[in-house]
């Protein structure tokens, strides 16, 4: 018996990285996936990937910062599948590297307006149609940065602090409605994501990061699906509220 088996699955950030070896997962787990995305020229390379695993996958175009655009990106997903069961609100960018002094408005309010308000806008929509359902399962992509500081990046920290305090609070709002909301906190990953941020380009600055990991490599993208997958799943039955570490030790030093 497939874990997902015809739940409806939607996936922001779906194109790429986590978000996209995500989809892949569920949809091996059965279920039907809907990814929401920025335009992008990968749309029709990565969608026949997923088709290939499950014909059902719609593409939603959506900017997840954008209040409007989120709301009818979730309203495409139940007027196509007829429930929202699974969400994994995921999309997010890393952002311009400062000290907070030097940290121009602009940089700050893009990242907090993606990592942060993205989340909310996805999740409000989501948690609505779930109350309706009477069930419904929400993950939050947070990171190991939602738990410690890190030089540099003030503004994608104070998101994923964030995005964890959403998820306690709308896991105990929902507990006893049969909606669970939980996160997950990646260590560095290697994706597109840290690709943008120059961070594997630079063989030093990459080592730097390495070591700041006990197993001493970066994670993949899959190790992460595998979590997505129990969270989603029935197996994690009795887990509401939980940010659950997936980082080959990095908060553990
Ligand atoms: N890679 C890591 O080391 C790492 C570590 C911890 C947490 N994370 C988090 O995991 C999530 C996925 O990261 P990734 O490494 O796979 O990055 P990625 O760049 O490979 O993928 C991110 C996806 O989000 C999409 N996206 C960006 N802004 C968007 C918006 N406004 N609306 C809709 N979609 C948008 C991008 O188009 C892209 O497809 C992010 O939230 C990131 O913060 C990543």
């Amino acid at each position: 018996m497939k874990k997902l088996e015809n739940k409806t699955v939607f996936i922001t950030g779906g194109l790429s990285g986590i978000g996209k070896a995500c989809a892949m997962a569920a949809a091996k787990e059965g279920a039907n996936i809907a990814v929401a995305d920025l335009k992008s020229n990968e749309v029709d390379s990565v969608m026949q990937e997923i088709r290939k695993i499950n014909s059902s996958a719609i593409y939603i175009e959506c900017d997840v910062s954008i209040y409007a655009q989120a709301k009818i990106a979730i309203a495409k997903v139940v007027s196509t599948f007829k429930s929202l069961d699974i969400a994994l609100n995921n999309a997010g960018i890393g952002g311009e590297a400062n000290k907070v002094g030097d940290m121009s408005e602009e940089a700050w309010n893009k990242v907090i307006h993606i990592n942060l308000n993205g989340v909310f806008n996805c999740m409000k929509h989501e948690l609505m149609q779930m109350s309706k359902q009477g069930s419904g399962v929400i993950v939050n992509m947070s990171s190991i940065l939602g738990k410690v500081g890190f030089a540099s990046s003030a503004h994608y920290v104070a998101a994923k602090h964030g995005v964890i305090g959403l998820t306690q609070t709308a896991a105990i709002e929902y507990a006893t409605e049969g909606i669970r909301v939980n996160a997950i906190s990646p260590g560095f990953i290697d994706t597109p994501l840290l690709a943008k941020g120059g961070i594997t380009e630079n063989t030093e600055i990459k080592q730097h990061i390495i070591n700041m990991h006990p197993m001493k490599r970066l994670g993949t993208s899959e190790e992460i699906a595998n979590g997505f997958v129990f969270l989603a799943s029935n197996e994690s039955s009795f887990m509401t509220g939980t940010c659950i570490e997936i980082d080959g030790g990095y908060l553990a030093v």
